[in-house]
């Protein structure tokens, strides 16, 4: 299994679906499991039952998936390292990438969205600095590989990805579909 972790608008499911792809696997993302279980959407389901509950759904989800997902690529949601359980899962359970973009450049692609309860609030950047703040020691802890990239394209982190995969021998080039590192980052 690839885990991938990192912020919210960071393009941990874009580019996880690309890559996916590319490698022939299946793409599974933890937070569309969880809203499978709890029977609706994350944002209404956090301001009711709070964050608490939110994250020990998480967890199930995440050691589940751990368990029985086999090959594939997994999107995780961008608070699943705040646990320390879940970090282990996923560092001992996954070969991890951590999607790591400034909050700036987060904020960009994250303006608009409603979707995510912990920016709906006045000023949602101050939120992504002290987010990235709190979390990059830990997305750093849990993952095998940082990709990092000045507002990358999700072609050119999905290459990025393939390549560290790669070069760490952990992926058989023969089984990728396109041809790594075609395009200058
Ligand atoms: C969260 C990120 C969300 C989702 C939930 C909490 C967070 O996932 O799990 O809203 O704590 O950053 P994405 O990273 O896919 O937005």
């Amino acid at each position: 299994m690839i885990a991938l972790v990192g912020m919210p608008g960071g393009g941990k499911s874009t580019v996880g679906k690309q890559l996916a792809r590319q490698i022939g696997v299946p793409f599974v993302d933890s937070d569309h499991e969880i809203e499978q279980r709890i029977g609706g959407s994350i944002r209404p389901f956090f301001e009711r039952h709070g964050e608490d509950a939110f994250r020990d759904i998480e967890t199930e989800v995440i050691a589940e998936l751990i368990a029985r997902a086999g090959e594939c690529v997994l999107a995780t949601g961008g608070g699943a390292v705040l646990r320390e359980r879940n970090r282990e899962l996923l560092h001992n359970g996954a070969i991890v990438l951590y999607l790591r973009s400034t909050p700036e450049d987060l904020f960009r692609r994250l303006r608009h969205d409603t979707t995510r309860p912990l920016l709906q609030v006045r000023d949602p950047l101050a939120k992504l600095r002290e987010l990235h703040q709190q979390r990059d020691p830990l997305y750093r802890r849990c993952a095998h590989y940082v990709l990092e990239s000045a507002r990358p394209s999700v072609h050119a982190l999905v290459n990025m990805a393939l390549m560290q995969l790669e070069l760490a021998g952990l992926l058989d080039p023969a089984r990728v579909a396109a041809t790594v590192g075609a395009e200058p980052l």
